[in-house]
């Protein structure tokens, strides 16, 4: 049996062509047209390319979008006063710092100084504690477009199993809390793998939703799937052969129920949700 491909392409297109209506709507009854911030510290190549497809992805549903560029040699300081500019300015609704960002700024540091009713990310200390409360302002745009994926493939979460290979901000925690919430894509018995678990494979292979994103290419082979398991495949590693997942695509297929290619599965989602937050960014500004 080869598994059902999770289309995530076109599922993101789906979901742009509902937002795109939504903001239509939003706009012609505020006057308020939602503007999203993005901040570009130094010269990441891989960096660019996302950036460049989070302000596309903008223009084409009539979210506005300005980019700021600060140089690989910024300080911590010059980030915090932009913020400080950008938190007062009520024409931007959301704030977006892409990571990594350059040794000498501190991470959580700068993440905790975006006002979190404009943090789309999801990253501030405070929406963390919301999410983790199950009273979330914004969900993080990497497990949300997951958590989405799940749903609208009718891909049950309650009382199964899910594994999640990676302990990560961005994905591997908050993707547990999704997983562990009460309701629609949730109510799962959910593990988190790391560097320091024994035997992953063996978790892996009990996991009836098994989540990669740990960065290293082709880890989840086919012995570590459980046969008709979701696979989901967070990966984004550049090698010689290319792009490649986390997950061993060719064999695992072979195993898996379903599972989401790379390029193609999880990444357009994630850009999804972040318009999707920023809509919901712009909304919040508007009843505030
Ligand atoms: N770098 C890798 N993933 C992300 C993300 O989801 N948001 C931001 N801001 N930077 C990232």
């Amino acid at each position: 049996m080869t598994a059902l491909i999770l289309d995530g392409k076109a599922l993101a297109e789906q979901i742009r062509a509902e937002l795109k209506e939504q903001v239509a709507t939003f706009s012609a009854e505020t006057g308020v047209v939602p503007c999203l911030a993005v901040i570009l510290v130094g010269n990441n190549a891989a960096s660019e390319i996302y950036v460049r497809n989070k302000q596309q992805a903008c223009e084409k549903i009539g979210v506005k979008s300005e980019m700021y560029r600060l140089a690989e040699t910024a300080s911590e300081t010059e980030l915090l006063t932009l913020f400080e500019t950008l938190n007062r300015n009520d024409a931007v609704h959301g704030i977006l710092v892409q990571l990594p960002l350059p040794k000498q700024i501190d991470e959580q540091n700068v993440l905790d100084a975006i006002v979190p009713q404009k943090d789309v990310d999801a990253f501030h200390c405070d929406n963390v504690g919301r999410i983790s409360q199950g009273r979330p302002r914004f969900l993080p745009c990497t497990p949300y477009g997951i958590q989405e994926l799940l749903i609208r493939n009718n891909i049950a979460t309650a009382g199964k199993r899910a594994a999640i290979i990676g302990r990560s901000n961005i994905v591997g925690k908050p993707m547990a809390a999704l997983l562990m919430q009460k309701g629609l894509g949730g109510d799962a018995t959910v593990t988190v793998c790391h560097s320091r678990t024994p035997d992953v494979a063996a978790i892996a292979r009990q996991a009836d939703v098994l989540i990669a994103a740990i960065g290293r290419a082709k880890f989840i082979t086919a012995d570590m799937v459980k046969p008709g398991a979701t696979v989901i495949d967070v990966g984004m590693n550049r090698t010689e052969e290319g792009l490649v997942g986390d997950v061993d695509f060719a064999a695992v297929k072979e195993i898996a129920g379903a599972i989401t290619p790379v390029p193609g599965g999880v990444g357009p989602l994630t850009v999804t949700m972040l318009l999707r937050n920023t809509l919901t960014a712009a909304k919040l500004f508007k009843n505030r």
